[in-house]
């Protein structure tokens, strides 16, 4: 089934990476950044300093840059995202699915701070997102299908939730392995992929492209010596 609204398919790089995310924002077709624990401590030399370091990606996207609280208690996770959203208006402040997490996400939206549920992996899960006003709700399809489960189908009825009910998040197809797996978000109307630089690259390319390339080339130069 396929969900139609008026928004555009945003395209997030997954990515703390600063080369890779001025890479891709070049090339003019990103609208947004997500972060987590994992890609922050992978870029450890230039992310020591996390308030600097999403600072810096800010300047490079000028679209939503989620970053993930790190505590687990509604109070704490409250003050922590009211912190972190002070360092940029583009800020959006990541949080994971459990109880606690849906009561700060219910508080913050509340004082327009905006969030996005993370570690989303059934309906239920996105159902209780949307109603505490998550801005975003991110379902990881690539570790859904790791365990066996279908991702893309999570993706389905999740849209699904949102449209019955007209439910103001957005959904993040996030944990992308493919450019299929893009396309498949495409192809049902998700509000926003957030992919990972080299999948990105990979869905540039073709190999009829390339190959047309080659053989334009050639014969235009053949032409040429005519
Ligand atoms: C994005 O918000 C997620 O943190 C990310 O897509 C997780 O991807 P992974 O399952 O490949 O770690």
């Amino acid at each position: 089934m396929i969900y139609l609204h008026l928004l555009t398919m945003k395209l997030f790089i997954d990515s703390a990476n600063l080369h890779e995310i001025e890479a891709a924002a070049s090339w003019g077709v990103v609208d947004g950044v997500t972060t987590n624990p994992t890609l922050m401590a992978k870029e450890r030399a230039t992310t020591s300093d996390l308030k600097k370091a999403v600072r810096e990606i800010c300047t490079l996207v000028k679209g939503p840059v989620s970053v993930e609280a790190m505590t687990d208690t509604c109070d704490l996770i409250v003050k922590e995202a009211q912190q972190i959203a002070t360092w940029h208006h583009n800020v959006v402040v990541k949080i994971p699915c459990t109880t606690e997490g849906l009561r700060a996400t219910k508080i913050l939206s509340g004082q327009g701070i905006k969030t996005n549920v993370t570690l989303v992996f059934s309906p239920n899960q996105v159902l209780l997102a949307a109603k505490a006003g998550a801005t975003f709700i991110s379902p990881f399809v690539g570790r859904l299908d790791d365990s066996g489960e279908d991702g893309i189908k999570m993706i389905e009825e999740a849209l699904c939730i949102i449209k019955n009910y007209d439910f103001k998040s957005q959904i993040i197809v996030a944990s992308v392995r493919s450019p299929r797996t893009v396309a498949c978000a495409a192809l049902l109307g998700a509000h926003v992929a957030t992919v990972p630089f080299k999948i990105l690259e990979q869905m540039v390319q073709h190999p009829l492209t390339e190959k047309g390339i080659e053989k334009f080339q050639a014969d235009w130069g053949e032409a040429q010596k005519k």
